[in-house]
């Protein structure tokens, strides 16, 4: 006895439904297995749209693909159309599928009222600790016994650099040489300062003037090695890597960024990056990475300093001064 077998036409059907429901919800819902995150993630509506076609196309040619299958395929077709199934059957369909047509063509031409969708919040600060208000930079304020312990390091040409540049420091004075290595930092405070050490009377005004621009040849050295990528060059947010991005990295240099927040609040930033955000940052997610995990305190501090340099801003002044 033969097996009672789905007519071609059923299974078409039934593959186009299947292949719908695992895109529209099985992909979504493994996607949530796969990520942990806490909810699924969508297929994209041209993704859905090339996997119908595709799967049409693939029926398409199993039906057509001998004179057999074809009328196979449409037997029920024909059959539903002369009359073969009951009266109401035929009145259900024929009305039902211009009823859906109609509805459709409704659906995408009627106006719709929608709620606007909210904007992101640029600046999120529900769970900025209120401590961090009034931090100030300890790079751009260094205290007296920085500055006497520069001026000690100058006198003697032993200059400390963070370890991230120092093999560069090293090379540089090689090639060119210099009698004092701050010599390799042509700047007015630089010249300054020694000219004052050669005549041995060095102020502290142009030793602490001295020491920021340090600071600044460090501070934008570990911005390249870190930030550069996604916040580019020109501190712009326009990073070989920033288009990769769909919340782009900050461009420092737009006037709602850096300028409006106070530095305390930019050293939580760069400290807790994107999975720092609180909610009010979503569904945006920042790829923003979380710096406390590889940058040390006085690193991310001289950071800001020459992002904010870079940038030719000033960070807002907290609210109690
Ligand atoms: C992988 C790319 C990437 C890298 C690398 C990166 N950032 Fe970001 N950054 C972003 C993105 C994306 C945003 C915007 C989204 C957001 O607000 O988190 C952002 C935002 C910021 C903001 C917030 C500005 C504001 O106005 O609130 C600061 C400050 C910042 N980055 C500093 C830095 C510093 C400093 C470094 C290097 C130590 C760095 N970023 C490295 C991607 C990056």
């Amino acid at each position: 006895m033969k097996k009672p077998r789905v007519g071609s036409f059923l299974s078409v059907v039934l593959t186009l439904v299947v292949v719908y429901a695992l895109v529209k919800w099985g992909i979504p819902a493994l996607s949530r297995e796969v990520t942990t995150l806490p909810f699924p993630l969508p297929v994209p509506g041209t993704l859905m749209f090339f996997y119908m076609v595709l799967t049409i196309v693939a029926l398409f040619l199993f039906v057509t693909f001998s004179d057999e299958g074809l009328n196979d395929f449409l037997r029920p077709v024909k059959k539903f159309l002369r009359g073969g199934y009951t009266k109401s059957l035929r009145a259900v369909v024929l009305t039902a599928i211009p009823a859906l047509i109609g509805w459709q063509v409704y659906e995408i031409t009627v106006p719709k009222m929608e709620v606007p969708s909210s904007l992101r919040i640029q600046h999120p600060s529900s769970n900025f600790p209120k401590s961090f208000e009034a931090k100030k930079n300890p790079i751009a304020n260094p205290t007296e016994a920085d500055v006497d312990a520069f001026i000690e390091q100058a006198k003697a040409n032993e200059v400390d650099f963070i370890p991230q540049v120092r093999d560069d420091v090293e090379n540089w004075a090689e090639e060119v040489d210099p009698d004092h290595v701050l010599e390799l930092f042509p700047t007015a405070a630089m010249q300054k300062l020694l000219a004052q050490l050669q005549s041995g009377d060095v102020d502290k005004d142009t030793a602490r003037a001295a020491l920021l621009e340090k600071n600044l040849f460090e501070g934008r050295a570990l911005y390249a090695m870190n930030c550069r990528a996604c916040h580019g060059d020109s501190v712009a947010g326009d990073g070989p890597m920033a288009d990769g991005f769909k919340l782009r990295p900050i461009n420092f240099t737009d006037n709602g960024t850096i300028e409006t927040i106070v530095e305390g609040y930019t050293f939580w930033r760069v400290a807790n990056g994107g999975p720092g955000l609180p909610a009010e940052a979503t569904p945006w997610d920042s790829a923003m990475p979380e710096w406390k995990l590889s940058l040390t305190e006085a690193q991310r501090w001289q950071i800001i300093l020459a992002e904010y340099d870079l940038a030719q801003k000033t960070p807002r002044i907290p609210e109690s001064h």
